[in-house]
């Protein structure tokens, strides 16, 4: 189990007092402008060392995202764009950074802009998180008034503005490119990928696109080390990484913990257990509403909570918002509440994705009654091969993704009710 001592965020529970000078006196802002002074090659090349993969879902190596942005300005100025539009089902770390911890996130937006020649960075908020906009609008001007944003920002030399944005309410926009539109006045809608942001970004100019944790570390991990940081979790897998764990665990909680740390230590040391103990756990989303569920017998056989492990189990780590699910649990309903989100929210700009989350929420409707055939199941699974990776932005593949999981893990359940509804013997169909 993590150490105190080696949680990047003291006040994630709000029980400390989360002001400018509270924040000061458990570390942050100590030397910023020390940090800044070793230089952009210096803070590049220690968050490569660090091996932090971004913390919004995807993994992408940060220090590297870093490098990509042009060393020198052609003319066009560069932007940090922080990604705080967090929606992603089951989804809930950043909004206890941004409540209770939010001058990590102000500092390392200092820092990680000036490592990649940006003087304006801005924070795109999620419409709905009203109270954490609050909170950290106030650190903001906080720090405005004592010098450590603005103008030789922190006595660094390096001019620095920091916006806060608010969005509206859709889940696409949290998709980076789709964010970037919206920040531009536009509608929310991805772009074509490539060119990359660090090509071509907000108003075409180079951008980098990151996740408010993967920010909010950065400090600390320079301050402390790309040695300290990498001292955590397996090879690939380094670091601290908030965990967020919700559904049938005795206390569900947001909590720091070292990376590739086992599901079973996760539960027990910070949840209680199981409700009802783990014979009753009957399956896991381990990253949000994107990745694949897992049932019961993969994530008690030492299930290890990382990128890689969880990739090779046909999972994947994704936002780590661990739903936590137990006997109880009607899986075929559970996934077709995923399916009738991801048709909501899709933008409708390519037909695979706009077309295709409509017909595999129709088809889940009548798996979740026993209505359908049972040559449905099939069907169903070569529709979500026919969507995945076959749309602009990755919530087509998000949408195909847990029907996938389910049918590879449940099908006895899917066919079990169509044979109840029939009041017949269970229909014979080929598995996957
Ligand atoms: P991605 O893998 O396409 O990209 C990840 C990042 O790396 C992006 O910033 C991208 O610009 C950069 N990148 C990738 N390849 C690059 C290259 N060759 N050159 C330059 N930059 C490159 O994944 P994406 O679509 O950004 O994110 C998908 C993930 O987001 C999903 O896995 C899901 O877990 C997560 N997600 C998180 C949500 C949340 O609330 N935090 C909401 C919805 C999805
Ligand atoms: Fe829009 Fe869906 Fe296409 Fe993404 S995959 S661009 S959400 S229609």
């Amino acid at each position: 189990m993590l150490d105190d001592k080696d949680r990047i965020f003291t006040n994630i529970y709000g029980r400390k007092d989360r002001s400018l000078a509270g924040a000061k006196s458990r570390g942050h802002w100590d030397g910023t402008a020390d940090l800044i002074k070793k230089g952009r090659d210096w803070i590049v090349q220690e968050m490569k060392d660090s091996g932090l993969r971004g913390r919004g879902g995807a993994g992408f190596p940060t220090g590297l995202k870093w490098s990509f942005m042009p060393k020198e300005s052609d003319g066009r100025p560069s932007y940090l764009v922080v990604n705080a539009d967090e929606s992603e089902p089951g989804t809930c770390k950043d909004r206890e950074i941004m409540r209770h911890d939010p001058h990590t996130l102000i500092e390392g937006c200092l820092i990680a802009s000036f490592a990649m020649n940006a003087h304006a960075c801005y924070i795109y908020i999620r419409g709905e998180y009203i109270r954490e906009k609050e909170a950290l609008q106030n650190a903001i001007d906080a720090a405005y008034d004592d010098g450590l944003l603005g103008k030789n920002a922190a006595g660094s030399g390096w001019d620095f503005d920091l916006y806060l944005v608010h969005g509206a309410g859709a889940y696409i926009c949290g998709e980076e490119t789709a964010l970037l539109e919206s920040l531009e006045g536009k509608k929310g809608m991805p772009r074509m990928k490539p060119p990359f942001p660090a090509g071509a970004g907000l108003y075409g100019c180079p951008t980098t696109v990151n996740n408010v944790e993967s920010i909010a570390v950065v400090p600390t991990i320079l301050r402390r080390g790309a040695s300290w940081f990498s001292s955590f979790g397996r090879e690939n897998n380094k670091g601290t990484k908030l965990f967020a764990i919700s559904g049938h665990v005795n206390n569900p909680c947001v909590v720091e913990e070292a990376m590739s740390i086992t599901f079973e230590e996760l539960i027990e040391k910070h949840c209680g257990g199981i409700r009802g103990g783990w014979d009753n756990l009957k399956a896991v989303v381990p990253g949000g509403s994107s990745v694949p569920c897992l049932p019961a017998k993969i994530m008690r056989e030492e299930a290890i909570m990382d990128f890689d492990w969880l990739r090779e189990q046909r999972s994947g780590l994704g936002t780590a918002a661990v739903i936590v699910m137990d006997q109880s649990v009607d899986m075929i309903k559970a996934i077709w509440r995923f399916s009738a989100f991801y048709k909501h929210e899709s933008c409708g700009q390519c037909t695979p994705c706009r077309e295709g989350t409509g017909w595999m929420m129709r088809v889940m409707d009548r798996l979740v009654k026993g209505e359908a055939d049972p040559s449905e199941i099939d069907m169903l699974l070569d529709v979500t091969k026919q969507v995945e990776g076959h749309t602009i932005c990755a919530l087509g593949d998000a949408a195909a993704w847990p029907i996938q999981g389910l049918i590879r893990h449940f099908r006895h359940e899917i066919e079990d009710r169509i044979a109840q509804k029939r009041g017949g013997a269970r229909p014979a169909v080929a598995a996957e």
